[in-house]
């Protein structure tokens, strides 16, 4: 799988605490589109992820698609969650009006409902019910493949256009 380039993305979602709510992000690239009517994506953690704790509980995450320029972003939610947490303060994000989970700025992002679960070897898959989304198609976006981050070197399959093409986009 380490040949198997992805894109990279900062899942978020929080925990309501007597203190108030505290919000958590990390790094992800297990995104998967599963079916567009109606809109499903998933998302794959390991089991004893603190974050997908808080996941389960909140019923409620968001997936913001990173572009080339946030690599340091992807490398600093990449940590455990005390080494996190500071750089979660600083995101520049916004809840998102549907989920509550934080959205990233300048980056395409889906806010998602669970739908379902699945405990699956040593990882949970979930299913995020799309409840919006918004769309950020200036940048390049971050890679990740032979564990690395990368970008595409083609700047113009980057940031082309295509969604007038359809959901396959020039590929058809
Ligand atoms: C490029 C990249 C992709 C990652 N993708 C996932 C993922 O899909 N699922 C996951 O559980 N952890 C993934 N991780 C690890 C998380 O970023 C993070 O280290 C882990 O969730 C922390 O565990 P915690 O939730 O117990 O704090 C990825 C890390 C990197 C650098």
């Amino acid at each position: 799988m380490r040949t198997f380039a992805t894109g990279v993305c900062v899942a978020s979602t929080y925990r309501d605490t007597p203190d108030g709510r505290r919000h958590d992000a990390v790094t992800v690239n297990s995104l998967g589109s599963i079916s567009l009517d109606p809109p499903l994506v998933c998302l794959s953690f390991r089991r004893d992820s603190v974050f997908l704790d808080d996941l389960l509980v909140s019923g409620h995450w968001a997936v913001s698609i990173l572009p080339a320029g946030a690599r340091e972003t992807a490398r600093r939610l990449a940590g455990p969650r005390a080494a996190r947490a500071a750089h979660v303060a600083e995101l520049p994000a916004r809840p998102g009006d549907r989920s509550g989970a934080l959205v990233l700025a300048g980056a395409s992002w889906l806010e998602c409902g669970l739908r379902d679960r699945f405990d699956l070897g040593d990882h949970t898959l979930v299913i995020g019910h799309v409840l919006a989304a918004g769309h950020d198609g200036r940048s390049p976006a971050l890679v990740f493949v032979h564990g690395r981050y990368h970008t595409i070197a083609d700047p113009y399959a980057a940031i082309v256009d295509v969604s007038g093409a359809g959901h396959w986009g020039e590929a058809l």
